[in-house]
């Protein structure tokens, strides 16, 4: 078993292992909400709650999910089973859990401490990691968030077992995210069932971005490689391709416009796609609202070579002409 810090302002520790006891790593003295994907809980419920000692609820794992009703109709559970700012809220699921767990925690009583059990691969390498948490609006993938770290992560490699191929290859979009940006190391784990080291690997890498720039400011804003296009096509499509995708059509196309062809063909080594047929000009409306905007200029992550990338500040003509090449 592992045990990784991450130094932010509110520090988390992550372990990684397979049978983690959780009984030992959350603090039972307190009351708990747990909030838990409804497949995972089906499938892990019954082990979990001879565990635990807590008030549940059932996330249904959908984008929508991740929405501000959610929110409101979570604070009103927590309220009604008097949760107070001591007490702790549990996730256990996937990034959508994750995400909207993360958020409620940061909000109920001004903030709570919260714990991850993150249970897909894209949940251990990236959305348990980090402290962003989000929730999406009519207007585009989230668009309403909080930073709050997490208290621990406790990332076991049991629950990979039961994800299907698509999943997987979700989570895989990810981690060859951290190779193309950080660790070219990873394009050789990638494909092993090594998931501990995998995992491992892809969260020191995260971890060097988030500990020199906590707040999203600079060099953290290379974790988004991918990211502004991946969004765009995943609201596009309803949601129907979902983030791991979609991320991975994004870098795909970030690497045919800047001629870094290696990045197309590691990716569709994993069985990712690497086009997307839509509409370049409502992608393009999606991006128009994208947080990575700042007034008349946007920041996103280019490649600059195989295995490193960078933040170039450009205009909407540009962004176009790389939308383009979405088809191909
Ligand atoms: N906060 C962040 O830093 C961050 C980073 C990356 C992604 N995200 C967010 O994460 C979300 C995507 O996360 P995801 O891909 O984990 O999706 P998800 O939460 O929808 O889970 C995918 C599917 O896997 C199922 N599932 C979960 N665990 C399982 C298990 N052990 N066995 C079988 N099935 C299981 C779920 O029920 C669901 O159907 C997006 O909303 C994205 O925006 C956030």
């Amino acid at each position: 078993m592992k045990r990784i810090k991450v130094n932010t302002s509110t520090p988390t520790e992550i372990i990684i292992g397979n049978n983690i006891n959780i009984k030992e790593e959350i603090d039972e003295s307190r009351k708990a909400l747990l909030l838990i994907d409804s497949n995972v809980f089906n499938t892990y419920g019954k082990a979990v709650m001879n565990n635990l000692n807590a008030c549940i609820y059932l996330i249904n794992p959908k984008e929508s999910s991740k929405s501000m009703s959610s929110v409101i109709n979570i604070l009103n559970f927590m309220a009604f089973n008097g949760l107070t700012r001591k007490d702790i809220v549990i996730t256990m699921g996937g990034g959508i859990t994750t995400d909207l767990g993360g958020f409620v925690s940061s909000i109920y009583n001004r903030g709570m401490r919260v714990y991850h059990i993150p249970t897909t691969l894209l949940a251990d390498v990236d959305a348990a990691i980090g402290g962003k948490t989000g929730v999406n609006t009519g207007y585009g993938k989230n668009i309403v968030g909080t930073f709050h770290h997490p208290t621990k992560v406790l990332i076991d490699v049991k629950y990979l077992q039961t994800l299907n191929e698509k999943q997987i290859r979700c989570g895989k979009a990810e981690i060859l995210k951290y190779a193309f940006i950080d660790n070219l190391k990873l394009l050789n784990l990638i494909n092993s069932d090594n998931w501990e080291e995998i995992i491992t690997q892809s969260i020191m890498t995260k971890i060097k971005f988030i500990e020199s720039d906590e707040y999203d400011n600079g060099k953290r804003m290379i974790l988004n490689f991918g990211h502004t296009i991946g969004h765009a096509i995943e609201k596009q499509s309803n949601y129907k391709i979902n983030h791991g995708e979609a991320v991975a059509i994004g870098m795909a196309t970030m690497g045919r416009y800047f001629g870094i062809n290696e990045i197309e063909h590691e990716i569709k080594k994993t069985g990712l796609k690497v086009t997307y047929n839509g509409e370049p000009k409502k992608l393009m409306n999606y991006i128009l609202n994208d947080k990575k905007r700042e007034d008349n200029f946007y920041n996103i992550i280019v490649p600059e070579s195989f295995g490193k990338c960078r933040i170039y500040k450009t205009n909407e003509k540009e962004i176009f002409e790389i939308i383009k090449r979405v088809k191909k």
